[in-house]
């Protein structure tokens, strides 16, 4: 298959409504995440098609939390051991979850390694460096911008430049200094970027709209792998 079929986009959009009905939050958080990923993306010069897999795997990355437990998926930051480990499971669950989907390996990746870190120390896998893939590298960096930028139950936002400042300082350790970079430079000449991004995979009119509802999407050619379930 080399393109995205009209099912399986369906099936997408079905995922983000149901994180919608399911976990408000976490579904704003998504689409604010997938409009930096893009909006990085493009400053990267990356292709229209890694752009538009980046903004799948954005929207997706955290789709395994929905099979978590509803009290662990509120809970905030005080867990115990066990409900870590429940947690951590979440990148590889929303991997599975996706799997029956003919989607491509890139876009598998980033939402399995979205929190990996440079230093070898993130999970799933514990990979290092550029072992992690670049879709995963760039979703990490824009989930934990948009996380200390936005409030928890248990704590306040922090204001855009001390979030920027905590990347920088990072040194390496957790995120590609080298996409923080232009990161940084981005959101320092674009504060506010969560606006629409490439898609519409909203109900209600989220994406530029080059699609309508029940058409095909022409514009995802060769987004698709040629892998079906696994
Ligand atoms: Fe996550």
């Amino acid at each position: 298959m080399s393109r995205i079929d009209d099912l399986s986009f369906k099936i997408l959009r079905s995922f983000t409504l149901l994180m919608e009905a399911k976990s408000p939050d976490l579904w704003l958080h998504s689409l604010r995440v997938a409009s930096l990923a893009v909006a990085l993306g493009r400053a990267l010069d990356l292709s229209e098609r890694a752009q538009l897999e980046l903004e799948v795997a954005a929207r997706l990355h955290d789709l395994g939390k929905l099979a978590l437990p509803d009290v662990i998926l509120g809970k905030g930051e005080s867990l115990g051991e066990a409900e870590t480990a429940a947690i951590r499971a979440h990148p590889v669950l929303g991997e599975r979850i996706l799997s029956p989907l003919p989607l491509t390996d890139e876009v598998r990746k980033a939402v399995r390694s979205h929190h990996e870190r440079m230093s070898g120390e993130g999970y799933p896998d514990g990979l290092r460096g550029e072992e992690i893939p670049l879709g995963a590298r760039i979703v990490a960096i824009c989930d934990a911008y948009d996380a200390m930028t936005n409030p928890r139950s248990y704590r306040p936002p922090k204001a855009t430049e001390k979030a920027l400042v905590i990347l920088i300082q990072d040194d390496g350790q957790q995120w590609d200094p080298r996409l923080t970079e232009t990161f940084v430079r981005v959101v320092r000449q674009e504060p506010s970027r969560t606006g629409p991004g490439l898609l519409s995979l909203d109900p209600v009119g989220f994406g530029t709209g080059r699609a309508g509802r029940g058409q095909s999407w022409p514009e995802l050619d060769g987004l698709m792998g040629g892998r079906g379930s696994r």
